[in-house]
């Protein structure tokens, strides 16, 4: 199984950064506060996926998804669309900063891979 090691100090915070992992987009999020409270305050019920941030992230501070829309699997673009997370242009999906879906065709939340933190101050997927 291929695991991607990401050094987390190269990502400032606001900024989504697109690496490959096993052919397929992943993206990192280093989160601002406002965005933090933003997703942690989120009903539940107004989710068409419904998850809690904390249930998608192990740090508030780190998105990690994978880049793939789950209507018809294009990229969503970062820090775009009317939730402030990812837009997915092919069929206008809207992610929010958690990559949960909030609008559009997608069935279902960009997907979380399994990731831990590494003491380095690294993440490593897979
Ligand atoms: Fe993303 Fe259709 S593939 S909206």
């Amino acid at each position: 199984m291929a695991k991607i090691e990401v050094k987390l100090s190269d990502i400032p915070e606001g900024k989504s950064v697109t690496f490959k992992w096993r052919g397929k987009p992943l993206f990192i999020r280093h989160r601002t506060g406002s965005e933090i409270s933003t997703e942690q305050g989120v009903p539940l019920s107004q989710l068409r996926d419904p998850e809690s941030d904390s249930q998608r992230t192990q740090k508030p501070e780190w998105l990690v998804v994978i880049g793939v829309c789950t209507h018809l699997g294009c990229v969503p673009i970062a820090n775009a669309g009317d939730f402030g997370g990812y837009y997915c242009p092919c069929h206008g999906s809207h992610y929010d900063a958690s990559g949960r879906i909030r609008k559009g065709p997608a069935p279902l939340n960009l997907e979380v891979p399994t990731y831990v933190f590494a003491d380095d101050g690294s993440l490593v997927v897979g």
